[in-house]
């Protein structure tokens, strides 16, 4: 990514890794090379990831690949994540879970990243959840300090409220808000976080736009079964399966949602790229909405 642009071009699908390692399938450098390759084959670069992934070890496992392939390193964009720290034998001296944006934390663990993943510079660093200690001004000093030194091209933040987002932006620009929106999770349609990002431009990202997989596999939760007895007509009319659906859904919303997928499997990446070609109906839409919430809009 040229660091003149004014803001990030996204893909319209980004290709999320939190269960591509040690919380997930596991799979070995090889494996994930052939998975990048074939990502990239169908014009999806845009690579999500957080320090924390794995318990700190899937940066790691991705810049294992970038080190055999050096090639691959101009062509990913990658966005990674800072700001949790967790308790676990990789990182000993955390005694509690915590949150910690302070300036020293976010310098040392983009610094981290970048050694992790190979490469000199990310392309988005996002603090990942909201820290209840945040100090704007000391967040944007460590931003301008990335950003100067060439070490990181874009910032932004994931699980901000509305006015938390409107505080950070007033003193540095962000360039998305990623929160967990599906079906099963409307809070952002409802709460400020949607319309924010249309008001500014900024385009939302979407963690676990397929809640988790529990949509697929959940036989007695009832919104999900709700959900499923109205997507079984639509997918019908539409000739789409549920996945494709359910994202078609989100990619409905005029803000611009660009899902981050967790999928590890090829197969069901390349579906989603032909979701974006679905046009769902206004009354589709809001079938889908009276489906999770269980009754009709007021
Ligand atoms: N910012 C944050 O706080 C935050 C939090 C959580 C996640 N994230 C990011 O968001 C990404 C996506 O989150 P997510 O993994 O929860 O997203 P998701 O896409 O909603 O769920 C992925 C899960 O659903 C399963 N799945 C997908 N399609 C399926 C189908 N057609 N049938 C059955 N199972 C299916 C996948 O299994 P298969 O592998 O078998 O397809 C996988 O286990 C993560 O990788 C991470 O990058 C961010």
């Amino acid at each position: 990514m040229s660091d003149t642009e004014t803001s990030i071009k996204f893909s319209p699908i980004i290709i999320g890794t939190m269960r591509l390692g040690d919380w997930g399938v596991k799979m070995t450098t090889n494996e994930l090379e052939k998975f990048i390759d074939q990502c990239l084959d169908l014009g999806l670069n845009d690579f999500d990831h957080a320090d924390i992934y794995g318990h700190y070890t899937e940066e790691a496992n991705f810049g294992k690949v970038l080190k055999r392939r050096p090639d691959l390193k101009s062509k990913v964009q990658i966005t990674t994540k800072c700001g949790i720290q967790l308790t676990t034998p990789n990182r000993p001296h955390h005694q509690i879970k915590s949150y910690n944006s302070t300036k020293s934390h976010i310098l040392a663990s983009a610094e981290n990243s970048l050694k992790e993943l190979s490469v000199d510079c990310l392309d988005l660093l996002l603090i990942h959840r909201p820290d209840y200690l945040m100090n704007a001004a000391e967040i944007a000093e460590a931003f301008q300090k990335l950003k100067q030194e060439g070490k990181v091209n874009y910032f932004g933040v994931s699980n901000f409220t509305p006015s938390q987002f409107e505080l950070l932006n007033s003193v540095t620009p962000l360039v998305t808000n990623q929160v967990e929106i599906s079906l099963l999770h409307r809070n952002a349609f409802e709460d400020g976080t949607l319309d924010k990002c249309q008001q500014l431009g900024i385009r939302p990202t979407a963690w676990s736009p397929l809640g988790g997989g529990s949509i697929f596999s959940d036989k007695e939760n009832l919104t999900i079964k709700r959900i499923r007895e109205s997507a079984d007509s639509l997918c019908e009319k539409y000739n789409i399966s549920l996945d494709q659906l359910l994202l078609a859904w989100l990619l409905k919303h005029p803000s611009g949602i660009l899902p981050v997928l967790g999928t590890s499997k090829m197969s069901r990446i390349e579906k989603a790229k032909t979701a974006l070609q679905i046009e769902l109906s206004h009354e589709d839409w809001y079938l889908l909405w009276e489906a999770a919430i269980g009754e009709e809009v007021a």
